[in-house]
């Protein structure tokens, strides 16, 4: 269980998003996102949770630094509120919105922490939703001139930018299922969300060049797709169609130039892609500096000729996949715990892909951890422990296998607003009591304080 060690200038540290800790969601002038408006719509959310006061990290953001600090973190991840800086998606920037990044910015430098800033976490201006969002290709020219507008602020400081956090996410279970906001079950929106998201990639990537910015990525959420029987020739083909319509149809335009053919096909059946415009390839696969990939759980697949599969967030799979049960041990999300899935993951975007370092940008788990609202007592969060550890000598594993991983962020430095979820998924490593505030670090907190100082497990 030892001697293992990271390489020299590693990047260790945590990441949040805004939404899901800030709260504050009335003051300084921000304006409405399509969270809120989801939230505050009954059956969305588990018991009506909205991300209102969330951890109040808008306001304790000083206290919250001194504690990464504390902890040894070395980078923290955070994401930009796009309603925060304009209110309405578009038009006059809010200087104050600014002013909160701007402060938060400068004390996580001031404790030597590098600030990693993600320009979209889902929460869209409510009135860019109500012009089309996604589906729109607007939102994707007006996401250019907000990144534009925070880079302006922030750029003199900040190293590095991804623009957005899995688009998978947003487009699929955004417009395609409807579980996450704006809640849009439309397979063909799914698609067009798809495109306009990438486009919005490209084009901010495009505005942060224009700046001046030394490195530029995004975040995906990557499956690991794994077949039921890996004998079975009907399993190889779910397996083809899942992996094209998660991990295809991101990483080919990003990083090789253009949608594969299959996926095009796929994609044709269900709707006429008139969104995807000449030159909009092109934009998409500027180089990027960073792939960010979030990585929890493996995904099995088996294919069903007999059109009886169980659905899923795919657009177009219900009939012909099945997406199996998940084998325990699970986490309180009901996922399943395969490190190995992580090595696998990252060995296969190197060797698929044209070069570019990773870093991975999220990984975790949510257990039903009991803290103390006093304070004084410690969450002991073993399990927690268990799943990094496994994970990290995961990771460790693919860079012996010559993978170029250049750091780790753990989800999340602190309890928060899990979507769909709301608060009662646990996947801080600092424990938080919505009641008092209090922040608690964890056992794992700790632990993960001593893998950062030892730089290595
Ligand atoms: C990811 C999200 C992040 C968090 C984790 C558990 O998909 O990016 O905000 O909810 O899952």
């Amino acid at each position: 269980m030892s001697g293992i060690r990271f390489p020299e200038n590693f990047l260790w540290g945590a990441a949040t998003a805004a939404y899901q800790i800030e709260g504050a969601a009335r003051d300084d002038g921000r304006g409405e996102s399509i969270w809120d408006t989801f939230s505050r719509t009954p059956g969305k959310v588990y018991a009506g949770h909205t991300g209102d006061v969330a951890c109040d990290h808008y306001h304790r953001y000083a206290d919250d630094v001194a504690m990464m600090a504390e902890l040894g973190l070395q980078a923290y991840r955070f994401s930009v509120s796009w309603p925060r800086i304009q209110p309405d998606g578009s038009g006059p920037v809010n200087p104050r919105g600014l002013d909160f990044y701007d402060r938060l910015t400068d004390a996580l430098l001031g404790r030597g922490i590098d600030p990693i800033v993600t320009l979209y976490h889902w929460d869209l201006p409510q009135t860019l939703q109500d012009r089309g969002g996604w589906t729109a290709r607007e939102t994707a020219e007006h996401f250019a001139t907000y990144a534009a507008a925070v880079y302006a602020r922030l750029g003199d400081r900040i190293g590095t930018w991804t623009t957005l956090n899995e688009p998978w996410c947003s487009a699929y279970l955004g417009y395609g299922n409807g579980v996450h906001a704006p809640g849009v079950q439309d397979p063909g929106a799914a698609f067009s969300a798809v495109h306009h998201l990438l486009l919005a990639h490209g084009l901010a990537t495009q505005a942060l060049r224009a700046g001046g910015t030394e490195r530029v990525g995004i975040t995906l959420n990557p499956a690991d797709v794994r077949p039921a029987d890996a004998e079975s020739a009907a399993d190889a083909d779910a397996v083809r169609l899942v992996d094209g319509l998660h991990n295809r149809i991101f990483l080919d335009p990003l990083l090789v130039g253009g949608y594969p053919d299959d996926v095009r096909e796929h994609v044709a059946r269900i709707v006429e892609p008139v969104f995807v415009v000449d030159g909009d390839e092109k934009i998409i696969a500027a180089p990027i500096d960073l792939l960010g990939i979030n990585y929890y759980a493996p995904t099995y697949v088996a294919g069903r000729p007999d059109g009886a599969g169980g659905g899923g967030a795919y657009p177009g799979t219900a009939a012909a996949v099945e997406f199996l049960p998940p084998v325990g041990p699970l986490t309180d999300m009901g996922w399943m715990i395969e490190p190995a899935g992580l090595t696998r993951l990252l060995e296969r975007i190197a060797t698929d892909y044209p070069p570019v370092p990773l870093m991975i940008t999220e990984n975790g788990a949510a257990f039903p951890d009991k803290g103390s609202s006093d304070g004084t007592s410690q969450v002991r969060d073993e399990d927690r422990i268990a799943y990094l550890d496994g994970h990290l000598r995961a990771a460790h594993e693919a860079i012996a296998r010559g993978v170029d991983l250049r750091g780790y962020l753990v989800w999340s430095l602190l309890d928060n607003f899990e979507w769909a979820e709301g608060y009662r998924k646990r996947f801080g490593i600092v424990h938080v009591d919505y009641l008092t505030q209090r922040r608690t670090p964890k056992s794992s907190a700790r632990w993960y304080q001593e893998v950062i100082s030892r730089n290595g497990l």
